[in-house]
């Protein structure tokens, strides 16, 4: 099975670029910019990566990409989590990064744009990777931020194909950012959000509903709500799940509780991802094989799973042919 897991080419659709950061490159990158860090050394600060729920993670997350500075920091990132994708066979990726999350450490958006884009026009050169960048607002900040933040990608507009929607999801519902979800589709924009990851199934139905998304990131709420259910396979509204991610942020407690059988069942078009990557104990195939090993998938679900990313990608009909 971990053969077949390797081999098979898989689509990325749920991926924070910054949380790929592995220790290794927080140490190096912080020496190339005279930032002191207030861990010993990477053992020390991987050990910090035990986490009791989303916000515990969040405030690592932020804290070791402050060594992201410039272009060049952005690129290597940005590199880094591409070498492993083609080491892993994932053919297509679907990436987000967060603007202001660097903003606020003055670090302009043309740097972050720029480094994050040469990657991954090489990545598409050397390897045959594809892939679509998605601009991701913070959702704990204000909704003036996130208009702020939408007006300043303007002039880079044709870098990015969506905008999404994450951080702490607790107390922060989409419906507070409508407005600018609207003036994001107005300037072309495809729209996705997180929800439903530790929020209720009723912050997926605001997504849909109130922001217009055409896929969920996370979603495994929509488990306890039967309509939900019905809707999405319905209208096969992709749901990007992220085993891995979902174990160690205590979404749930062990692995076998994870309903992708369900989905499946369902007719839902699940797929698997890999969220943070350096954060929460592995990339793809690790994300694959942890949840065949919890609930025993078959060869033929595995399949459905990779087959459900390269339906919900963004890649038009002849480019999806390539990757089945
Ligand atoms: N959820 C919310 N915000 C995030 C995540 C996540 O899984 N990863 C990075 N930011
Ligand atoms: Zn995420």
């Amino acid at each position: 099975m971990p053969d077949f897991i390797a081999d098979l080419p898989k689509v990325e659709l749920h991926l924070h670029i910054e949380g790929t950061l592995e220790p290794e490159l927080v140490f190096s990158l912080a020496k190339r910019n005279g930032i002191t860090l207030n861990y010993l050394d990477e053992s020390a600060l991987r050990a910090a990566y035990e986490f009791d729920d989303l916000q515990s993670f969040l405030n690592i997350y932020y804290l070791g990409m402050q060594v992201l500075l410039t272009e060049q920091d952005f690129y290597d990132l940005t590199w880094s989590y591409l070498s492993r994708c083609h080491a892993e066979n994932v053919r297509h990726v679907e990436i987000f990064f967060d603007p202001q999350a660097h903003l606020e450490r003055k670090v302009a958006m043309k740097c972050m744009v720029l480094g994050i884009h040469r990657a991954l026009e090489q990545a598409q050169k050397q390897w045959g990777i594809s892939s679509c960048l998605i601009l991701s607002f913070l959702r704990h900040l204000s909704e003036a931020s996130a208009f702020d933040t939408l007006r300043l990608a303007e002039p880079f507009r044709h870098y990015f194909s969506g905008v999404g929607l994450d951080s702490a999801e607790k107390d922060n519902p989409p419906s507070k950012f409508s407005r600018v979800f609207k003036a994001a589709k107005e300037q072309g924009y495809r729209l996705v959000a997180h929800a439903g990851e530790e929020g209720p199934a009723e912050y997926i139905w605001q997504a849909l509903d109130v922001l217009n998304v055409e896929r969920i990131d996370h979603g495994v709420a929509a488990i306890n709500d039967a309509p939900l259910m019905a809707r999405l396979a319905k209208e096969r509204i992709p749901l990007t799940v992220c085993p891995l991610s979902n174990l160690k942020l205590k979404v749930i407690q062990q692995m076998s509780e994870l309903p992708i059988a369900q989905f499946l069942d369902a007719g839902v078009c699940v797929t698997i991802n890999s969220d943070d990557p350096a954060y929460f104990g592995g990339y793809m195939n690790a994300n694959y094989q942890a949840l065949q090993e919890a609930i025993n998938l078959s060869k033929a679900d595995i399949l459905r799973l990779a087959l459900n990313g390269v339906e919900a990608c963004w890649l038009d009909e002849a480019e999806k042919m390539v990757l089945t």
